[in-house]
Protein backbone atom coordinates (compact mmCIF):
# COMPACT_ATOMS: atom_id res chain seq x y z
CA UNK A 1 0.00 0.00 0.00
CA UNK A 2 1.47 3.43 -1.16
CA UNK A 3 2.29 5.22 2.27
CA UNK A 4 1.65 8.99 1.88
CA UNK A 5 4.05 11.76 2.39
CA UNK A 6 2.19 13.44 5.75
CA UNK A 7 2.07 17.02 4.78
CA UNK A 8 -1.04 18.02 6.42
CA UNK A 9 -2.59 17.79 9.47
CA UNK A 10 -6.13 15.93 10.74
CA UNK A 11 -8.62 19.23 10.71
CA UNK A 12 -11.75 20.52 13.12
CA UNK A 13 -14.69 19.82 13.21
CA UNK A 14 -17.19 22.65 13.90
CA UNK A 15 -20.66 23.77 13.95
CA UNK A 16 -22.49 26.87 12.84
CA UNK A 17 -26.00 26.37 13.61
CA UNK A 18 -28.72 26.28 11.36
CA UNK A 19 -28.55 29.45 9.01
CA UNK A 20 -31.73 29.29 7.97
CA UNK A 21 -31.96 25.87 6.85
CA UNK A 22 -33.77 22.59 8.91
CA UNK A 23 -30.59 21.23 9.89
CA UNK A 24 -27.41 21.71 12.21
CA UNK A 25 -24.36 22.45 10.56
CA UNK A 26 -21.19 20.80 11.23
CA UNK A 27 -18.09 21.57 8.82
CA UNK A 28 -15.34 19.98 8.56
CA UNK A 29 -12.80 22.46 8.26
CA UNK A 30 -10.14 21.39 4.90
CA UNK A 31 -9.48 25.12 4.54
CA UNK A 32 -7.62 24.56 7.77
CA UNK A 33 -5.07 22.49 6.81
CA UNK A 34 -1.98 24.66 6.05
CA UNK A 35 -1.56 28.45 4.71
CA UNK A 36 -0.19 28.04 1.60
CA UNK A 37 -1.66 24.43 0.90
CA UNK A 38 -5.14 25.76 2.41
CA UNK A 39 -7.77 22.77 0.69
CA UNK A 40 -8.78 20.08 -0.42
CA UNK A 41 -5.89 19.45 -3.24
CA UNK A 42 -3.19 19.04 -0.20
CA UNK A 43 -5.06 15.41 0.86
CA UNK A 44 -4.52 14.21 -2.36
CA UNK A 45 -0.83 15.81 -3.39
CA UNK A 46 0.16 13.97 -0.34
CA UNK A 47 -0.07 10.54 -1.93
CA UNK A 48 1.25 12.28 -5.64
CA UNK A 49 4.05 13.94 -4.27
CA UNK A 50 5.06 10.49 -2.69
CA UNK A 51 4.46 8.31 -5.50
CA UNK A 52 6.09 11.27 -7.51
CA UNK A 53 9.62 10.93 -5.10
CA UNK A 54 9.33 7.03 -4.75
CA UNK A 55 9.89 7.46 -8.87
CA UNK A 56 12.76 9.75 -8.18
CA UNK A 57 11.32 12.65 -10.40
CA UNK A 58 12.32 15.89 -10.03
CA UNK A 59 9.60 17.63 -11.84
CA UNK A 60 6.40 17.99 -11.28
CA UNK A 61 3.54 19.20 -13.87
CA UNK A 62 -0.37 19.39 -13.40
CA UNK A 63 -3.20 21.71 -14.96
CA UNK A 64 -5.86 23.60 -14.24
CA UNK A 65 -7.98 27.08 -14.55
CA UNK A 66 -5.57 30.05 -14.70
CA UNK A 67 -7.22 30.46 -10.78
CA UNK A 68 -6.57 26.70 -9.80
CA UNK A 69 -6.30 26.21 -6.34
CA UNK A 70 -4.83 23.13 -7.27
CA UNK A 71 -2.22 24.46 -9.36
CA UNK A 72 -1.16 26.85 -6.46
CA UNK A 73 -0.83 23.62 -3.50
CA UNK A 74 1.06 21.77 -6.25
CA UNK A 75 3.70 24.58 -6.98
CA UNK A 76 3.73 25.24 -2.94
CA UNK A 77 4.34 21.80 -2.43
CA UNK A 78 7.11 21.67 -5.41
CA UNK A 79 9.25 24.06 -3.66
CA UNK A 80 9.27 22.37 -0.48
CA UNK A 81 9.60 18.95 -1.45
CA UNK A 82 12.76 19.94 -4.06
CA UNK A 83 10.69 19.65 -7.89
CA UNK A 84 10.30 21.61 -10.62
CA UNK A 85 7.14 23.11 -11.41
CA UNK A 86 5.10 23.23 -14.14
CA UNK A 87 1.75 24.67 -14.12
CA UNK A 88 -0.12 24.42 -17.58
CA UNK A 89 -3.02 27.10 -16.73
CA UNK A 90 -6.35 27.63 -19.27
CA UNK A 91 -6.23 31.03 -19.95
CA UNK A 92 -9.57 32.64 -21.77
CA UNK A 93 -7.93 35.41 -24.29
CA UNK A 94 -4.72 37.16 -22.77
CA UNK A 95 -3.19 36.93 -19.61
CA UNK A 96 -3.63 39.79 -17.16
CA UNK A 97 -0.37 41.78 -16.39
CA UNK A 98 -0.83 42.00 -12.96
CA UNK A 99 -0.76 38.68 -11.14
CA UNK A 100 -3.56 37.92 -8.84
CA UNK A 101 -4.67 35.31 -6.25
CA UNK A 102 -3.63 31.29 -6.59
CA UNK A 103 -1.78 32.64 -9.50
CA UNK A 104 0.59 35.66 -7.68
CA UNK A 105 1.42 32.59 -5.46
CA UNK A 106 2.18 30.35 -7.92
CA UNK A 107 4.65 33.00 -9.70
CA UNK A 108 6.13 34.02 -6.59
CA UNK A 109 6.65 30.34 -6.11
CA UNK A 110 8.52 30.47 -9.44
CA UNK A 111 6.53 27.77 -10.89
CA UNK A 112 6.62 27.77 -14.54
CA UNK A 113 3.36 29.27 -16.19
CA UNK A 114 2.67 27.83 -19.51
CA UNK A 115 -0.74 29.53 -20.64
CA UNK A 116 -3.25 27.05 -22.88
CA UNK A 117 -6.42 27.99 -24.58
CA UNK A 118 -9.64 26.25 -23.44
CA UNK A 119 -9.46 23.75 -26.52
CA UNK A 120 -5.98 22.73 -25.56
CA UNK A 121 -7.28 22.65 -22.25
CA UNK A 122 -9.83 19.84 -23.54
CA UNK A 123 -7.07 17.66 -24.48
CA UNK A 124 -4.99 18.61 -21.11
CA UNK A 125 -3.58 14.88 -20.32
CA UNK A 126 -1.94 15.35 -24.18
CA UNK A 127 -0.78 18.14 -23.75
CA UNK A 128 0.91 17.22 -20.81
CA UNK A 129 2.15 13.85 -21.92
CA UNK A 130 4.05 15.99 -24.99
CA UNK A 131 5.59 18.66 -22.37
CA UNK A 132 6.70 16.07 -20.08
CA UNK A 133 8.34 14.00 -23.43
CA UNK A 134 9.64 17.37 -24.03
CA UNK A 135 11.21 17.70 -20.86
CA UNK A 136 12.45 13.82 -20.54
CA UNK A 137 14.43 14.86 -23.70
CA UNK A 138 16.21 18.02 -21.28
CA UNK A 139 17.46 15.03 -19.41
CA UNK A 140 14.39 15.82 -16.90
CA UNK A 141 12.04 13.23 -15.00
CA UNK A 142 8.85 14.48 -14.64
CA UNK A 143 5.69 13.33 -12.94
CA UNK A 144 2.82 14.21 -14.61
CA UNK A 145 -0.70 14.77 -12.05
CA UNK A 146 -3.91 15.27 -13.67
CA UNK A 147 -6.88 18.00 -13.17
CA UNK A 148 -7.15 18.18 -9.26
CA UNK A 149 -5.16 15.56 -8.40
CA UNK A 150 -7.72 13.15 -9.43
CA UNK A 151 -6.88 9.77 -9.90
CA UNK A 152 -6.50 6.19 -7.80
CA UNK A 153 -3.62 7.39 -5.74
CA UNK A 154 -4.90 11.21 -4.88
CA UNK A 155 -8.59 10.16 -3.97
CA UNK A 156 -6.72 7.95 -1.54
CA UNK A 157 -6.28 11.35 0.87
CA UNK A 158 -10.18 11.96 0.60
CA UNK A 159 -10.51 8.33 2.02
CA UNK A 160 -8.26 9.35 4.66
CA UNK A 161 -10.37 12.46 4.93
CA UNK A 162 -14.11 9.74 5.41
CA UNK A 163 -11.47 8.22 8.21
CA UNK A 164 -10.79 11.04 10.05
CA UNK A 165 -15.06 12.15 10.12
CA UNK A 166 -16.05 8.22 10.51
CA UNK A 167 -16.91 8.21 14.15
CA UNK A 168 -17.82 12.29 14.35
CA UNK A 169 -20.59 10.85 11.66
CA UNK A 170 -21.89 7.69 13.69
CA UNK A 171 -21.82 9.69 16.62
CA UNK A 172 -23.39 12.55 16.28
CA UNK A 173 -25.79 10.30 13.73
CA UNK A 174 -24.94 13.33 10.88
CA UNK A 175 -27.48 12.51 8.29
CA UNK A 176 -25.51 13.46 5.12
CA UNK A 177 -22.30 14.83 4.17
CA UNK A 178 -21.66 17.22 1.43
CA UNK A 179 -18.85 18.36 -1.15
CA UNK A 180 -17.63 20.08 -4.09
CA UNK A 181 -17.44 17.83 -7.21
CA UNK A 182 -14.87 20.01 -9.09
CA UNK A 183 -12.39 17.00 -10.80
CA UNK A 184 -14.46 14.38 -9.07
CA UNK A 185 -11.87 13.32 -6.67
CA UNK A 186 -12.90 14.75 -3.61
CA UNK A 187 -16.22 12.89 -3.44
CA UNK A 188 -15.12 9.84 -5.52
CA UNK A 189 -12.51 9.50 -2.10
CA UNK A 190 -15.20 9.78 0.36
CA UNK A 191 -17.13 7.51 -1.24
CA UNK A 192 -14.21 4.77 -1.22
CA UNK A 193 -13.84 5.64 2.41
CA UNK A 194 -17.61 5.56 3.15
CA UNK A 195 -17.96 1.85 1.40
CA UNK A 196 -14.34 0.90 2.72
CA UNK A 197 -15.79 1.54 6.63
CA UNK A 198 -19.35 1.06 5.87
CA UNK A 199 -20.53 4.84 6.87
CA UNK A 200 -24.20 5.16 7.08
CA UNK A 201 -24.47 8.85 5.93
CA UNK A 202 -25.86 10.00 2.92
CA UNK A 203 -23.00 11.45 0.42
CA UNK A 204 -24.10 14.29 -1.72
CA UNK A 205 -21.88 15.98 -4.14
CA UNK A 206 -22.37 19.23 -5.52
CA UNK A 207 -21.61 19.72 -9.13
CA UNK A 208 -19.67 23.04 -9.98
CA UNK A 209 -19.62 22.11 -13.53
CA UNK A 210 -20.54 19.97 -15.93
CA UNK A 211 -23.19 17.43 -15.65
CA UNK A 212 -24.26 14.57 -13.54
CA UNK A 213 -23.45 11.66 -16.51
CA UNK A 214 -20.12 13.17 -17.21
CA UNK A 215 -19.24 12.77 -13.22
CA UNK A 216 -20.82 9.36 -12.96
CA UNK A 217 -18.37 8.12 -15.49
CA UNK A 218 -15.52 9.95 -13.97
CA UNK A 219 -16.21 8.78 -10.48
CA UNK A 220 -16.59 5.24 -11.55
CA UNK A 221 -13.87 4.74 -13.47
CA UNK A 222 -11.24 6.43 -10.91
CA UNK A 223 -13.31 4.41 -7.69
CA UNK A 224 -13.01 1.33 -9.60
CA UNK A 225 -9.37 2.01 -10.84
CA UNK A 226 -8.13 2.40 -6.82
CA UNK A 227 -10.46 -1.01 -6.17
CA UNK A 228 -8.18 -3.02 -8.64
CA UNK A 229 -5.00 -1.76 -7.80
CA UNK A 230 -5.06 -1.38 -4.06
CA UNK A 231 -7.52 -4.64 -3.98
CA UNK A 232 -10.09 -2.71 -1.99
CA UNK A 233 -12.43 -5.35 -1.27
CA UNK A 234 -15.72 -2.97 -2.01
CA UNK A 235 -17.44 -2.28 -5.15
CA UNK A 236 -18.85 0.79 -6.53
CA UNK A 237 -21.02 1.70 -9.14
CA UNK A 238 -22.91 4.60 -10.44
CA UNK A 239 -25.92 3.63 -8.15
CA UNK A 240 -23.66 4.46 -5.61
CA UNK A 241 -23.47 8.28 -6.12
CA UNK A 242 -25.79 10.96 -5.18
CA UNK A 243 -24.77 13.94 -7.84
CA UNK A 244 -26.80 17.16 -7.77
CA UNK A 245 -26.91 19.28 -10.33
CA UNK A 246 -28.27 22.52 -10.07
CA UNK A 247 -26.03 25.15 -8.75
CA UNK A 248 -23.32 26.15 -11.38
CA UNK A 249 -25.23 28.97 -12.43
CA UNK A 250 -24.06 30.55 -16.09
CA UNK A 251 -21.06 28.57 -15.49
CA UNK A 252 -17.82 27.01 -14.17
CA UNK A 253 -16.29 30.12 -11.97
CA UNK A 254 -19.01 32.42 -12.58
CA UNK A 255 -20.61 33.62 -9.04
CA UNK A 256 -24.17 34.37 -9.15
CA UNK A 257 -26.44 36.61 -6.87
CA UNK A 258 -27.92 34.19 -4.83
CA UNK A 259 -24.92 31.85 -4.44
CA UNK A 260 -22.84 35.50 -3.50
CA UNK A 261 -25.84 36.24 -0.80
CA UNK A 262 -25.12 32.73 0.18
CA UNK A 263 -21.33 33.56 1.29
CA UNK A 264 -21.98 36.88 2.34
CA UNK A 265 -24.42 35.58 5.40
CA UNK A 266 -22.42 32.40 5.80
CA UNK A 267 -19.61 34.94 6.06
CA UNK A 268 -21.34 36.70 9.19
CA UNK A 269 -20.55 33.32 11.15
CA UNK A 270 -17.05 33.55 10.31
CA UNK A 271 -16.63 31.09 7.60
CA UNK A 272 -15.71 32.38 4.78
CA UNK A 273 -16.88 31.02 1.21
CA UNK A 274 -14.91 31.11 -1.92
CA UNK A 275 -17.01 31.72 -5.58
CA UNK A 276 -16.15 28.71 -7.78
CA UNK A 277 -16.53 25.81 -5.50
CA UNK A 278 -17.55 26.06 -1.75
CA UNK A 279 -19.97 29.17 -2.50
CA UNK A 280 -21.99 27.21 -5.25
CA UNK A 281 -21.95 23.94 -2.97
CA UNK A 282 -22.75 25.26 0.37
CA UNK A 283 -25.68 27.44 -1.74
CA UNK A 284 -27.19 23.81 -3.32
CA UNK A 285 -26.56 22.40 0.01
CA UNK A 286 -29.00 24.70 2.22
CA UNK A 287 -31.55 24.29 -1.02
CA UNK A 288 -31.23 20.15 -0.92
CA UNK A 289 -31.22 20.44 3.44
CA UNK A 290 -34.75 22.00 3.04
CA UNK A 291 -36.18 19.48 0.37
CA UNK A 292 -34.63 16.55 2.41
CA UNK A 293 -35.86 18.12 5.42
CA UNK A 294 -32.13 16.34 7.16
CA UNK A 295 -31.62 17.22 10.77
CA UNK A 296 -27.53 17.26 10.64
CA UNK A 297 -25.46 17.62 8.16
CA UNK A 298 -21.64 17.76 7.86
CA UNK A 299 -20.18 19.95 5.12
CA UNK A 300 -16.74 19.82 3.92
CA UNK A 301 -15.08 23.13 3.29
CA UNK A 302 -12.53 22.40 0.67
CA UNK A 303 -10.72 25.76 0.68
CA UNK A 304 -10.37 28.41 -2.07
CA UNK A 305 -9.51 31.18 0.07
CA UNK A 306 -6.86 33.17 -2.53
CA UNK A 307 -9.68 33.10 -5.03
CA UNK A 308 -12.12 35.57 -3.37
CA UNK A 309 -9.40 38.24 -4.43
CA UNK A 310 -9.85 37.16 -7.82
CA UNK A 311 -13.60 37.90 -7.02
CA UNK A 312 -13.29 41.59 -5.73
CA UNK A 313 -16.04 43.13 -7.83
CA UNK A 314 -18.38 40.59 -7.27
CA UNK A 315 -18.06 40.12 -4.29
CA UNK A 316 -17.60 44.20 -3.22
CA UNK A 317 -21.36 44.70 -5.12
CA UNK A 318 -22.72 41.56 -3.31
CA UNK A 319 -20.97 43.46 0.62
CA UNK A 320 -22.37 46.95 -0.04
CA UNK A 321 -26.60 46.02 -1.50
C1 LIG B 1 -11.52 24.86 -3.25
C2 LIG B 1 -11.96 23.66 -4.01
N1 LIG B 1 -13.03 22.98 -3.58
C3 LIG B 1 -13.49 21.90 -4.24
C4 LIG B 1 -12.88 21.45 -5.39
C5 LIG B 1 -13.46 20.27 -6.09
O1 LIG B 1 -12.80 19.11 -5.73
P1 LIG B 1 -12.59 17.94 -6.81
O2 LIG B 1 -11.76 18.52 -7.89
O3 LIG B 1 -11.87 16.91 -6.05
O4 LIG B 1 -13.92 17.53 -7.28
C6 LIG B 1 -11.74 22.13 -5.89
C7 LIG B 1 -11.05 21.75 -7.13
O5 LIG B 1 -11.55 21.35 -8.13
C8 LIG B 1 -11.26 23.26 -5.16
O6 LIG B 1 -10.19 23.94 -5.59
Amino acid sequence: MLKPMKLTIPTLIGEIGKLGSTANIFIKRDDLNGLLISGNKARKLEYLVADAKRKRCDTLITCGGVQSNHCRITAVFAKQYGFDCHLMLRIYGKPKKIYTANLLISKLLNATIHYITPSQYDNRNEVMKQHAKKLQKKGRKPYVIPEGGSNEIGILGYRDCMMEMAGFIKRKKIEAVYCAVGSGGTYAGLLLGKKLLNVHTDLNGILVSNSVQYFQEIINTICNKAIKKFRFPISIDTSCMNLIDGFIGPGYGIPYPAELKTIKRVAQSGIILDPVYTGKTFHGMLDDVKKKKYKKVLFIHTGGIFSIFAYAKELTNTINT
